[in-house]
């Protein structure tokens, strides 16, 4: 969450900056600010997206300047709260991406000292205590300020006259891009990969000190470090929607080539190929979608392979007390890999002796680093709501379980499921007419058994994230223990059905809500059931052992197609940020 970039160059760079701000404003889109240094600093900011911040830079020239797209965690998205942040006087800019926990401690400290605050931020405090620290060496100066932060940060800091940029992380994500004639900062290789393949990833800590022909890192005492660039080949972040109308449309579209991409990396002459050893136990820890694709493998690996599989969120894993066991090995899954809690949760996971892989679609991420990577092919997923980054998860998932399954005719149904996902992508028709029936409806409940379960919270994650409908999903044979008493006349209910073995049980539960008067939307593989006949709309899904997956795609084409009747703004829902770098 929020991007922060630098350049420092022998030509204006003010535009770089500008176009790698937009690279990252899938962090956060409140609010950006540009600082431009000469003989003083000049800051640029602007409420909403990058283009009015763009708009108000025309003009503007300077060969060192630091960005920064924001997602608001401390004060509301104002200009007052807009990065960069300026120390007193104004001769430092500080961006900054990560949270600083003792803020309000430090800030007391400074305003006792007669500092005065304009902002509510975090980040400004520690501008203030950049320039309180300074006295002639900006390096010392900020080495002693960070030491006082408690907290995650990336950090890139700029002063009034000097043309260089300093950056500083903890926790938070930075990485450093050498250029000929310039070097630069940024959350992200794909923000500057455009620009150069030479990077280098500071270790937590190390102060950098760039200059357009430069680059300097130091340890925590100041001492010299050297510090090989790698060259990476960055897959260029595609801009175009190729014809769709949102980033999100175009990738419900990509989902079977994504599919058969990752299956491709793993299936070599019909046999799976994965860097997993054999585990007794897994934990899988994952946040959001990430976590349903981890539910959904919990229901598949212990069916197929036999291998108890606890799944948690990383968010609560990370400050869990965990039983130590032998045999036991831990799986993060993450689109990202930058997710701070999943981070987190892998370093506890670590620490504890456990082995830790990770299911994670982004190359050179912080997760890919820290434990061995199981990459998907999702290639680069823009839209904020995932869709192939959250199939190809599970499919990979799906991958482990299988090379431990004695049943190999599973396998011929997922090196089919690009070909079935294709078909369940056709049901656009049929689907898109319930859409401009229910957009208006303020409440939708979702229900399944089995893998159903997972799936149906998915795609009420979908449909709440960028519809804002408010959307719950429970397992169907809770319905009687609470839940049926949000059933009204016309409270519409989606069912998923695919499982021959709970169909008729299914079945009970939609009648129970249709005597009740619910709207009951089933999305189903079964035939045979009565499961039509008794519901009030009735999308198949197409036949096969991964049925529940086919339908979590026809549920995001519901999610979008009603989001586009209400008119929301489908690629960067509100308050939202793609990559959730802090707690
Ligand atoms: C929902 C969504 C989020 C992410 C979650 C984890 O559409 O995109 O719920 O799944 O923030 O992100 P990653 O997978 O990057 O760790």
């Amino acid at each position: 969450m929020c991007g922060i970039i630098g350049c420092t160059a022998n030509h204006s760079v003010v535009q770089t900056v500008v176009d790698g701000l937009k690279r990252l404003e899938y962090r956060g889109y409140d609010s950006s600010g540009i600082a431009l240094v000469s003989d003083g600093i000049k800051t640029i900011k602007a409420v909403g997206r990058v283009k009015a911040l763009e708009q108000k830079v025309l003009g503007e020239r300077a060969t060192t300047a630091i960005g920064h797209t924001r997602w608001a965690t401390h004060g509301i998205a104002n200009e007052q709260n807009c990065h960069p942040h300026l120390s007193s006087g104004g001769d430092f800019a500080v961006v900054h991406n990560g949270i600083i926990e003792n803020f309000a401690e430090l800030k007391d400290f400074l305003l006792q000292r007669g500092f005065e605050f304009y902002s509510e931020t975090d980040t400004e405090v520690i501008a203030k205590l950049i320039g309180y620290y300074y006295r002639g060496d900006t390096a010392r100066a900020v080495v002693k300020a960070t030491r006082r932060l408690v907290g995650s940060f990336a950090l890139g800091i700029v002063r009034s006259g000097e043309n260089k940029i300093y950056a500083i992380r903890r926790e938070n994500p930075l990485i450093i891009g050498l250029g000929e004639n310039f070097n630069m900062i940024a959350s992200d290789m794909p923000a500057i990969s455009h620009l150069t393949n030479k990077f280098v990833l500071p270790e937590c800590d190390e102060l950098v000190e760039l200059c357009a022909e430069s680059c300097n890192f130091y340890n925590t005492n100041l001492e010299p470090i050297k510090k090989t660039p790698q060259t990476v080949r960055v897959e260029q972040n595609t801009f175009d929607k190729g014809g769709y109308s949102h980033y999100m449309l175009k990738e419900i579209y990509e989902q079977p080539t994504a599919v058969d991409k990752t299956l491709r990396k793993y299936i070599v002459d019909g046999h799976i190929s994965l860097p997993l050893k054999n585990y007794e136990r897994l934990s899988i820890v994952a946040c959001g979608s990430a976590f349903h694709a981890g539910l959904m493998a919990k229901y598949f690996i212990e069916r197929v392979a036999g291998i108890p599989v606890d799944v948690e969120l990383a968010s609560e894993f990370r400050y869990r007390q965990i039983p130590s066991q032998n045999g036991r090995a831990v799986i993060a899954i993450s689109q990202s890999g930058e997710t701070a809690d999943t981070i987190s949760a892998i370093n506890h996971a670590k620490a504890q002796g456990m082995d830790a892989y990770c299911i994670v679609n982004q190359k050179n991420s912080t997760l890919s680093r820290i434990c061995t990577p199981l990459y998907t092919e999702a290639g680069v997923e823009r839209a904020v709501a995932t869709t192939k980054g959250f199939l190809t998860q599970v499919i990979v998932a799906y991958l482990i379980g299988l090379s431990h399954s004695m049943d190999k005719s599973l396998l011929y149904g997922i090196e089919n499921f690009g070909r079935d996902l294709k078909t369940a992508l056709n049901s656009t028709d049929l689907i898109q007419p319930l859409c401009s029936r229910f957009y208006t409806c303020p409440y939708v409940m979702f229900m399944g058994r089995g893998d159903d379960f997972p799936a149906a919270r998915e795609g009420a994650l979908k449909l709440k994230e960028i519809s804002y409908i408010c959307a719950e999903a429970y397992a169907a044979g809770e319905l009687k223990h609470g839940s049926i008493s949000l059933i009204t006349p016309g409270v519409p209910v989606i069912v998923l059905a695919n499982d021959p073995s709970t169909g008729s049980k299914t079945l009970g539960n939609i009648i129970e809500v249709r005597s009740r008067g619910g709207t009951v939307i089933t999305f189903s593989s079964l035939s045979g059931y009565g499961l039509k006949e008794a519901s009030d709309y009735f999308v198949p899904v197409p036949p096969s052992p991964l049925a529940s997956l086919l339908s979590v795609a026809e549920l995001q084409i519901f999610a979008y197609y009603i989001a586009l009747a209400k008119g929301c703004d489908i690629d960067k829902p509100r308050n939202l940020a793609k990559s959730v770098t802090v707690e």
